[in-house]
């Protein structure tokens, strides 16, 4: 049984050097895409301090489509360019938004959200899907966090060796 450790506060730096180890440890040796993502949420979920939803949506036919997350039940279908995720895979890039509300075209699943963070799940030179955390604290999210997240998102494709979503 993988048991989660609850982290230390000693900034956020270490906070994502001790979550990538658990992420590691709860990864290894499963290569399944989806049974990871699901485990990944959870962790997130349960660790990081201040969420309201935390999950991946996966690239399906050219749209983004939910995948495994914990949270209150979320929009299914997001249209690259649409909201902060489909801005993120449009830009191919990661997207911190400080305060929803001044995102054009933020897409609210949870009213609760205040601040959000998406980061890409890159292969190449192709977005496969996103990593989402959102939270109820407006500009929880900064610099920091996008670098942690990003480690936890290619921690993730290593995992999944190739294989598709
Ligand atoms: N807020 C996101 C939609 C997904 S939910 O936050 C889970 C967006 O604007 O793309």
């Amino acid at each position: 049984m993988f048991e989660a450790q609850t982290i230390a506060d000693a900034g956020k730096p270490e906070f994502y050097r001790a979550l990538g180890q658990q992420v590691d440890a709860l990864l290894d040796g499963e290569h399944d895409p989806i049974a990871n993502a699901a485990n990944i949420s959870a962790l997130l979920f349960q660790l990081m301090p201040d969420l309201n939803w935390a999950g991946f949506y996966f690239m399906r036919d050219g749209e983004l489509v939910l995948g495994p997350f914990q949270g209150k039940p979320a929009c299914v279908r997001i249209a690259v360019g649409k909201g902060v995720c489909g801005t993120a895979v449009a830009k191919c890039q990661s997207i911190v938004v400080e305060d929803v509300d001044a995102f054009p075209g933020h897409i609210a699943c949870d009213s609760a959200s205040r601040s959000e963070l998406v980061v890409p799940l890159r292969r190449g030179d192709k977005v496969i899907g996103v990593i989402d955390l959102d939270s109820p604290t407006p500009g929880r999210f900064d610099s920091d966090d996008q670098t942690g997240i990003e480690g936890v998102a290619q921690r993730y494709l290593l995992s999944i060796r190739g294989g598709n979503p």
